[in-house]
């Protein structure tokens, strides 16, 4: 009997269904598990580009205060985001990476007797974050692959899956991993069927990167509807993924509520003070989204052209069908040193989730599939 068996009968009902979540392998993992060096990684959806100097300076000032504790309240963050989002400070709920966040609406909202809804192909953290409560899942069939939005949210879906019982939808705007979005015109109408009883996570976590007009300004309906929540994060278009900070806009009692929850230092010192250096780096954020969106648009066509199609995003990835090949191929891209994200657990064995990388990581990597592809052809002859 392995030691761990007597406690998993110990364990709440609740974690034995769980499975730990996934991250992106590491590239000094594959550099050691393959002996291999000068490995990249496009498998977290991180911001590819190097932080501005002030964010570091100002994240290495802090550490000569380390042996204090961080201002539990995040009084100097919060101010800053309020003045950057134009919303009052107690909207706001800060969170080790908006991971937390998200965790924080479930201990908040949801238990045995209630239910969260979310769409099959979401973000996979919801459907840890619910069941970790022990709520009822209703999971929403994504839409077919020949929608304009494929694999996306389906919000009829969604909203024929709420009932008396449902406290939270998440609702993942980009969703990772697909890329895929909802307009402002079919979240808005969403809003509005809802009972008042339902409280409506928008994840924004790629909000900085995403383009169009018919992107919502959820922002502006925090005042229509207190039961809308928005999640954003540092660690994506602000560049700041291992500095852990992430937050929620909401009306001022849900954040209340989430506050009471919330661990007193859940966000440390240096991380607060990156984020309030990186708020003040509007420019370098611009510059990211667009060199993003041409990085998007490259790496389609490039796809495209080896005959691989992606779905559209509005992330700063791209969900790719390589087709019953995908593990394979993947396979293939790491032995070549190029971390992808294969992404079986969402239930999309023939995808792969790339992230856009510098121009140069993107060249590694299209040459690395190239050669994949070639070599399948040569198999196939
Ligand atoms: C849709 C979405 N939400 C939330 C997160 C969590 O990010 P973090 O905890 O780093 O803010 C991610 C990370 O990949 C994500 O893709």
């Amino acid at each position: 009997m392995s030691d761990i068996d007597p406690y998993a009968m110990l364990a709440a009902d609740a974690v034995g269904g769980l499975s730990p979540y996934q991250p992106g392998m590491p590239p000094e993992v594959l550099e050691r598990e393959y002996g291999i060096k000068n490995a990249i990684k496009l498998a977290s959806n991180e911001n590819p580009a190097a932080v501005p100097v002030s964010v570091n300076k100002a994240m290495q000032a802090v550490l000569e205060d380390v042996s204090r504790y961080p201002d539990g309240g995040g009084f100097a963050l919060r101010e800053a985001l309020a003045k950057h989002l134009g919303v009052n400070a107690d909207q706001l709920t800060l969170g080790n990476g908006s991971n937390d966040v998200l965790v924080l609406l479930a201990e908040t909202f949801l238990n045995e007797q209630t239910a969260a809804v979310y769409d099959q192909h979401s973000f996979v953290v919801y459907r840890l974050v619910v069941q970790a409560t022990g709520a009822r899942a209703l999971i929403a069939a994504s839409n077919p692959t020949d929608h304009a939005q494929p694999l996306g949210h389906d919000l009829d879906a969604m909203r024929a899956l709420v009932d008396e019982t449902t406290r939270l939808v998440f609702i993942a705007n980009p969703n990772n991993p697909t890329g895929t979005w909802v307009t402002g015109g079919a979240l808005h109408a969403f809003l509005i069927s809802l009972p008042a009883h339902v409280i409506v996570v928008v994840d924004e976590a790629y909000f900085e990167y995403a383009v169009g007009d018919d992107y919502p300004d959820t922002l502006s309906w925090l005042d229509e509807f207190p039961n809308l929540v928005l999640v954003r994060t540092f660690s994506k278009a602000y560049g700041l993924a291992a500095a852990r900070v992430g937050y929620g806009i909401s009306a001022p009692g849900v954040a209340e509520l989430l506050n009471r929850v919330r661990q007193p230092f859940n966000v440390n010192s240096m991380a607060q003070a990156g984020a309030i250096a990186a708020l003040k780096e509007q420019a370098w954020v611009a510059k990211s989204k667009l060199a993003n969106t041409a990085g998007l648009h490259r790496l389609r066509q490039a796809l495209e052209r080896l005959g691989i199609n992606s779905l559209p995003s509005r992330g700063n990835f791209l969900l790719a069908h390589i087709g019953p090949d995908a593990a394979e191929c993947n396979e293939y891209l790491l032995r070549d040193g190029v971390i992808v994200r294969p992404v079986v657990n969402y239930g999309l064995s023939e995808y792969l989730r790339i992230t856009v990388g510098t121009e140069v990581e993107l060249d590694r990597l299209l040459v690395s599939m190239h050669r994949y592809r070639a070599s399948i052809a040569n198999k196939n002859l």
